[in-house]
C-alpha cells in the first residue's frame, strides 16, 4: 500500500473544483474494476494476514475491513486517488476554518464544537473556542436546573417532560442520541420530540402531558423553518390553554409572557428571530453559521440530550467526537478509518455499481441511527454539481438506509444475500449489552446478547463466503432446489465493534460517519455542506398553499396533475 501521496491537484477554496474521473488513479481503478474477479474465500485463504492488515483502531472502535471487496492493488489506487484530489489539503482547510462551503460562503467547523477549552481556533481573526464553551456552560447550567428541579414551571412545579421542537438536523441528532443513550437518562425526566408538520405529530406527542410540568425547546438554526415555527405556535397555544383551563393562568393573563418564559427556551443562530417569537433572549442558546444543521447535535441543538443525560455525560459525548476528529486529522491515510471507509464507498459506488449502502446496527439503542445518517450523508452528498458549479461526471451520494439487526434479517436481508444488486453494508455491534439478560429454559441459561452477536457474526460471514452448490448438495438438498439455496458470497461488509455504547463511543461513531461523508464529497469535488436541493419544494409549498385553501387564481397557476390532486382533496376534505 502506498503512503500518503502529495496532492497533484490541490483544490484550494474558491478555486476550481476537480473532476476525479480524469485522474490517473481513476483510470487505474476502472481497469481494476474491469478485471476484478471477487473471491473473498480465495483471498482469505491466500493471505493469512488479511484480517490483521485490514483491521484498524480508531478511538474505541475496532473496524474490520477484511470483508471488503478489495485487494491490495485496489486500496493502493484508492489512496492514490485521495492524493490526486487533494483530500488532506481539503481536510486541513476544514479544520482550519477556511470557507470550504463556497455556495454559502461559510466555514465548516462542527469540529470546533468539540475542541477542549484550552484549544484555540481563529475564524476571521476571532478565537471561537471560548464562545463555544461559554454557550456550553449556559446549556449545562440550564440542564442542571431542570434535572435537579430548581427550574420550575409557572405553578412552581418541577419539569417532568421536555419537548424538543425541531426538524432535520434540529431533530434527528437529538432523537437518535436520546434513544441511543437510554441507559444514561435521568429516570424522572422524559424527552419527547415534535418534528413533522403533520398535526398528528404535535397532537400525539402532547397527549397525556401536563402543561404545568412541560418545557419546550424550540430548536431551529434559522428560526425560519415553517414546520418548527408552526409547531412552536401550536405548543404555545396548548400550553397557555392548558394552564388557563387548570386555573394556573388568569383568563385575562395577557399574552402569557411569564408562562412562556418558564416553559419555552430556544436554540438558534438567529437570536433576533427568537425574541420576535416571544422567547426571552436570556432563555436562548446560540450557535454559529459555521455549524451545518446535520452536524449540529453537538452544539446547543443537543440541549434536550444534555437535560436527559446530564452535562458530564454530554461532555463525554463531545470528547468522543474529538477523539475521532483527531484520528481523522492526524492518522496516515492508509490507516485512517473514515478515509478508508469513504474511499471504499467511492469504489463500490463508482466502480462496482452500488447504489445504496446499508447501515445495520446490532443494537436496539441505535434504532434511529440509520435515519440520522440519511440526512448526514444524503443531504451532504446528494449533489449533481461540483463546488465550482460544473456538472459532476460521476455518480455521487448513495442511498443510505438500514434497520437494527435482527429485525432487518427477517425483512430485507434476503435481497442483500441473494438479490441481483450489490449492497455494501456496515455492521455495528458492542461487546457489552446495555441490558444483560439470561434466557433460562429447559434447565439451561443462555446469555441473550451472545445469541444476538452470533447473528451479527453469522450474517457477515454468510455475505462474504456464501455457500456453494456442492455444499448445498452435500446437505442432501434435492437437485431442483439447489440453485435457490446457493449463496454467491462476495457481498462486502464492514464490521465495527466497540466495548459498549457509551456517550463517548456514540460521539466517535457519529464523527466517523461525518468524516466518511467528507471524504466522499472531497473525492467527488462537491460541496458537502450546502443543501439547496430542499429549497424548491419549500418555495412551491408556499405557492400551493393558497390553492389548497380555495384561491381560484392560485389553483389555475398549478400544473394539471397538482390541480387534479388539489381538486380531489377539496372534494374529500370534510
Ligand atoms: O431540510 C433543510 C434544512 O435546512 C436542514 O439542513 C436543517 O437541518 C433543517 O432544514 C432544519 O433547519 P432549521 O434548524 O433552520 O430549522
Amino acid at each position: 500500500m502506498t503512503p500518503e501521496v502529495t496532492p497533484e491537484v490541490s483544490p484550494a477554496v474558491g478555486e476550481a473544483s476537480h473532476d476525479p474521473a480524469v485522474t490517473e488513479a481513476w483510470a487505474r481503478l476502472q481497469e481494476l474494476a474491469d478485471a476484478l474477479d471477487p473471491d473473498l474465500r480465495g483471498w482469505f485463504a491466500a493471505d493469512p494476514q488479511r484480517v490483521e492488515r485490514l483491521t484498524h483502531r480508531a478511538g474505541d472502535l475496532h473496524v474490520d475491513l477484511s470483508k471488503a471487496l478489495v485487494h491490495g492493488g485496489v486500496l493502493d489506487a484508492l489512496l492514490d486517488l485521495a492524493g490526486e484530489v487533494g483530500l488532506t489539503r481539503r481536510r486541513d482547510a476544514m479544520f482550519a476554518g477556511e470557507r470550504v462551503n463556497p455556495t454559502e460562503d461559510r466555514a465548516v467547523l462542527h469540529t470546533a464544537l468539540r475542541l477542549p477549552a484550552r484549544a484555540r481556533l481563529e475564524v476571521d481573526g476571532h478565537d471561537v473556542v471560548p464562545d463555544v464553551h461559554e454557550v456550553l456552560q449556559r446549556v449545562y447550567e440550564f440542564a442542571t436546573e431542570v434535572r435537579d428541579g430548581s427550574w420550575t414551571g409557572i405553578t412552581g412545579e418541577r419539569i417532568r417532560t421536555v419537548v424538543n421542537i425541531g426538524i432535520g438536523g434540529s431533530d434527528l441528532g437529538p432523537v437518535m442520541a436520546y434513544e441511543a443513550l437510554t441507559p444514561y437518562r435521568q429516570d424522572d425526566l422524559e424527552c419527547r420530540f415534535i418534528s413533522n408538520i403533520d398535526p398528528t405529530d404535535a397532537a400525539t406527542t402532547l397527549a397525556g402531558l401536563d402543561p404545568a410540568t412541560t418545557l419546550f425547546i424550540v430548536s431551529s438554526k434559522t428560526f425560519g423553518t415553517l414546520e418548527t415555527l408552526t409547531n412552536a405556535r401550536l405548543c404555545k397555544a396548548w400550553l397557555l390553554d392548558g394552564l388557563r383551563t387548570a386555573g394556573a393562568l388568569d383568563d385575562d393573563g395577557g399574552d402569557g409572557g411569564d408562562a412562556v418564559a418558564r416553559h419555552f427556551v430556544a436554540v438558534s443562530t438567529a437570536l433576533d428571530k427568537v425574541a420576535d417569537f416571544g422567547i426571552d433572549p436570556d432563555n436562548a442558546f446560540g450557535f454559529w453559521d459555521w455549524v451545518g444543521g446535520r452536524y449540529s447535535v453537538d452544539s446547543a441543538i443537543g440541549t434536550s440530550l444534555v437535560v436527559a443525560i446530564g452535562p458530564d455525560r454530554f461532555a463525554e459525548f463531545l470528547h468522543g467526537f474529538h477523539v475521532m476528529d483527531e484520528h481523522f486529522r492526524t492518522t496516515p491515510l492508509h490507516a485512517n478509518v473514515p478515509v478508508l471507509m469513504g474511499l471504499l464507498n467511492v469504489w463500490y459506488t463508482n466502480f462496482l455499481g452500488a447504489q445504496t449502502h446499508a447501515v445495520l446496527p446490532y443494537s436496539q439503542l441505535l434504532h434511529r441511527f440509520p435515519a440520522y445518517l440519511q440526512q448526514l450523508t444524503m443531504e451532504s452528498n446528494g449533489k449533481g454539481v461540483r463546488w465550482d458549479g460544473a456538472d459532476v461526471t460521476t455518480d455521487t451520494g448513495e442511498v443510505f438506509w438500514g434497520e437494527p439487526g435482527t429485525n432487518g434479517q427477517h425483512a430485507f436481508y434476503q435481497l442483500i444475500h441473494q438479490g441481483t444488486r450489490l449492497v455494501p453494508a456496515d455492521f455495528i455491534a458492542f461487546a457489552n449489552p446495555a441490558y444483560p439478560l439470561e434466557d433460562a429454559h429447559d434447565g439451561q441459561s443462555t446469555d441473550v446478547h451472545e445469541l444476538f452477536l452470533a447473528n451479527f457474526l453469522a450474517q457477515t460471514r454468510a455475505l462474504a463466503f456464501g455457500k456453494t452448490a456442492e455444499e448445498v448438495r452435500a446437505e442432501g438438498t434435492a437437485d431442483h432446489i439447489v440453485p435457490a439455496r446457493v449463496f454467491s458470497g462476495n457481498r462486502p461488509t464492514t464490521s465495527i465493534m466497540a466495548p459498549q455504547l457509551t456517550p463517548s463511543v456514540l460521539g466517535q461513531l457519529v464523527a466517523l460517519y461525518e468524516h466518511i461523508t467528507f471524504t466522499q464529497g472531497a473525492v467527488w469535488g462537491i460541496d458537502s455542506f450546502d443543501q439547496w436541493g430542499v429549497e424548491l419544494g419549500k418555495q412551491l409549498a408556499q405557492q400551493v398553499g393558497p390553492a389548497i385553501g380555495g384561491d381560484p387564481d392560485a389553483l389555475a397557476e398549478q400544473d394539471a396533475s397538482t390541480r387534479a390532486l388539489i381538486t380531489y382533496y377539496r372534494e374529500h376534505r370534510r
